[in-house]
């Protein structure tokens, strides 16, 4: 086979773009296009070597709407029974709630949310991204929606914002904001992210979460229109830093 031709920066052929974006192994992504199931800005291609922009390509491969991102950043709005673990044992996986492309490219979680917490979920590929946004220096702001078994007291919402000692390290930890929404409900917000947080913290004052839900990250809440199970790209991770 002869050399491809140089291509200018940030394009790449059309196999190449489908392989990279998880819609099969190289053959596979060559036969959907010889095939005339692949569509780029609205006209077929049948070329696979025909060279488009690698990144926010509008396609339609085999039916499915798609716009290429070199890098994917997603949210989840993530339902109960559903676990946040890569080999996931009892409960499926979150994986299986994105498209088969996502799934492919081996997407991994943003930090854990128990199997019954429902809400915000962050997913990427993009390893130094995933680096930032689950280091400690980066306190990345999470709002979390518990519902407790008793009313909280004024005492122990001001323990919270104060800080608490958890079983597994002296060092307190606390809540950047605890308000009381409700009766039983407790809004918290919180800059760390240790192993069940709201649920030791809320124990160690003396209480109990009955069901936990996050609702926000940094700048970004879940949009009205994303039901539980459904996924979105995130197009700017500058919506969930500090
Ligand atoms: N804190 C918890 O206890 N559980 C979660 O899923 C998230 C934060």
């Amino acid at each position: 086979m002869p050399p491809r031709p140089r291509l200018p920066a940030g394009h790449q052929p059309l196999d190449q773009i489908l392989f990279a974006q998880g819609f099969g192994a190289r053959r596979e992504c060559e036969g959907l296009i010889l095939n005339d199931l692949v569509s780029v800005q609205g006209q077929l291609v049948n070329d696979p070597d025909a060279a488009f922009p690698e990144d926010r390509l509008d396609m339609v491969v085999d039916g499915q709407p798609w716009v290429t991102h070199v890098k994917a950043l997603v949210m989840l709005n993530k339902p109960a029974g559903y676990e946040c673990s890569l080999k996931p044992g009892a409960w499926p996986g979150v994986h299986n709630l994105l498209a088969l492309p996502l799934r492919r490219r081996g997407l991994q979680p943003v930090g854990r949310l128990d199997q019954d917490t429902t809400g915000l979920l962050l997913m990427t590929d993009d390893g130094a991204l995933l680096h930032k946004l689950t280091s400690p220096k980066h306190n990345v702001p999470k709002v979390y929606e518990v519902t407790v078994k008793h009313p909280m007291t004024e005492q122990q919402v001001q323990s919270l914002m104060s800080g608490v000692v958890l079983d597994d390290d002296p060092t307190p930890v606390l809540a950047e904001k605890a308000e009381m929404v409700s009766e039983l409900h407790l809004r918290l917000s919180l800059t760390q992210g240790k192993y069940h947080q709201v649920k030791r913290m809320v124990a160690a004052v003396g209480n109990r979460v009955e069901a936990l839900h996050r609702s926000q990250i940094g700048q970004l809440t879940i949009p009205d229109d994303l039901a539980p199970g459904q996924w979105r790209w995130i197009e700017d991770p500058a919506v969930v830093l500090p």
